[in-house]
């Protein structure tokens, strides 16, 4: 069963936003008993806390419910995921150091939008301090990289 990791900075906006993006997908295509989706933060200071507002009311008006609470990202995420989606390029220079601290790292660190394909952005970027359409963004960006992966594990595709 594959086991995907989104990961940004705080875990309240973006990561979050992917996990359940990639839920949403994953229960409207009948895949949610085939997949494990979790998300973290490379940053510690909103552990326990829910996603941001702000992003919660955005993916609502898309039909996207927002669950879950914030963790770190630790070393051994990189021996329990098969795919760690960092959200942009401080994330995942963060996330190159973490897997220097796991023994057996066997994940596939990825960024994100490596996968996109309707948009030319090589960074999903953080809309903590922007306006609303900072998060539309978010959402539009994760809605395509997430489709463009599951139509790739489908197709046996992915590389
Ligand atoms: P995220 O957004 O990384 O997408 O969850 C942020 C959340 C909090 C902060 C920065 C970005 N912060 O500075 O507290």
């Amino acid at each position: 069963m594959p086991r995907l990791l989104f990961v940004c900075l705080g875990n309240i906006c973006r990561s979050p936003a992917g996990e359940n993006v990639m839920n949403h997908l994953l229960e409207r295509e009948g895949l949610s008993d085939q997949f494990e989706v979790d998300s973290a933060g490379t940053a510690g200071y909103h552990i326990g806390n829910p996603p941001d507002l702000r992003m919660t009311k955005a993916a609502k008006a898309r039909g996207i419910a927002m669950r879950g609470k914030a963790r770190q990202v630790q070393p051994a995420d990189f021996a329990e995921f098969d795919w760690i989606f960092a959200m942009d390029r401080s994330n995942h220079a963060d996330l190159m150091a973490v897997r220097n601290r796991c023994a057996s790292p066997t994940a596939r660190l990825i960024h994100f939008c490596d996968l996109v394909e309707k948009h030319d952005a090589t960074e999903v970027p953080d809309p903590y301090y922007g306006g609303p359409e900072g998060f539309e963004t978010v959402l539009d960006l994760l809605e395509d990289g997430c489709s463009v992966f599951l139509r790739k594990w489908r197709s046996g595709t992915l590389d």
